[in-house]
């Protein structure tokens, strides 16, 4: 069994996604990953409450308590390295992340973000896909590199404009395709079809999920 720690600042809706296939995979025998913590940058996150009550270990670090994103950074990688990750999953983490930690753990960080990557990174993704005009958006997973929402793409969940869509309801139909599409790509990771190589190459293999509809 891999071990997955998930980064959160809020709700926690993609945590509970994830977390709700993984258990569903072992209760069938078929496991491949258990959530050994989540760890939030703010302690109020809703998603930090609904772990504890599941019984997973649960921390949160306030970045507001540390003098420089560094210091934060270096204080999340050794909680972080104390849960023995396999894998990080950052899921609603709304900071970015600064070399130390992309270095440490690097090959083993993920990020579900909700646009279409390289189209929309940052904030307010849905309602500047509907000012562009688009009419596919959708959500990536992505390998975490130093940049904000970089690093190669994984895998691609598209979901359609349509032409009565507000940025909520938008919103709306994207998380729900974010549900689908984490929980898929980490079970992906976990039996080795997707991975980075030594120069920061996606390498996937045939059978893994790249694209969801
Ligand atoms: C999701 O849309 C995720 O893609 C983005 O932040 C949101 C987090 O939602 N990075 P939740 O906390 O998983 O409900």
């Amino acid at each position: 069994m891999k071990r997955v720690v998930v980064l959160i600042s809020g709700r926690g809706s993609n945590l509970m996604a994830l977390h709700q296939r993984l258990c569903m995979l072992a209760q069938a025998e078929t496991g491949v990953a258990e959530i050994v913590a989540v760890i939030s940058n703010k302690p109020e996150a809703a998603g930090l409450h609904w772990a504890q009550a599941q019984g997973i270990e649960a921390r949160w670090l306030d970045h507001r308590d540390f003098q420089s994103r560094e210091a934060y950074d270096e204080a999340l990688a050794h909680v972080v390295s104390d849960f023995h990750p396999d894998l990080v999953v950052l899921a609603g983490f709304m900071r970015v992340l600064t070399k130390v930690f992309v270095q440490r753990f690097a090959g083993r960080l993920i990020n579900i973000h909700p646009s279409l990557l390289p189209a929309f990174p940052g904030l307010q993704t849905h309602q500047r896909a509907l000012e562009a005009g688009v009419c596919l958006h959708g959500a990536t997973v992505h390998f975490v590199n130093e940049q904000l929402d970089g690093g190669p793409i994984i895998a691609q969940a598209f979901v359609p404009v349509l032409q009565c869509d507000e940025a909520q309801s938008l919103a709306d139909r994207v998380l729900h395709a974010e549900h689908r599409l984490l929980p898929q790509v980490v079970v992906d990771f976990c039996h080795g079809l997707v991975a980075l190589d030594p120069l920061d190459r996606l390498q996937r293999s045939p059978e893994a999920t790249h694209l969801l509809f």
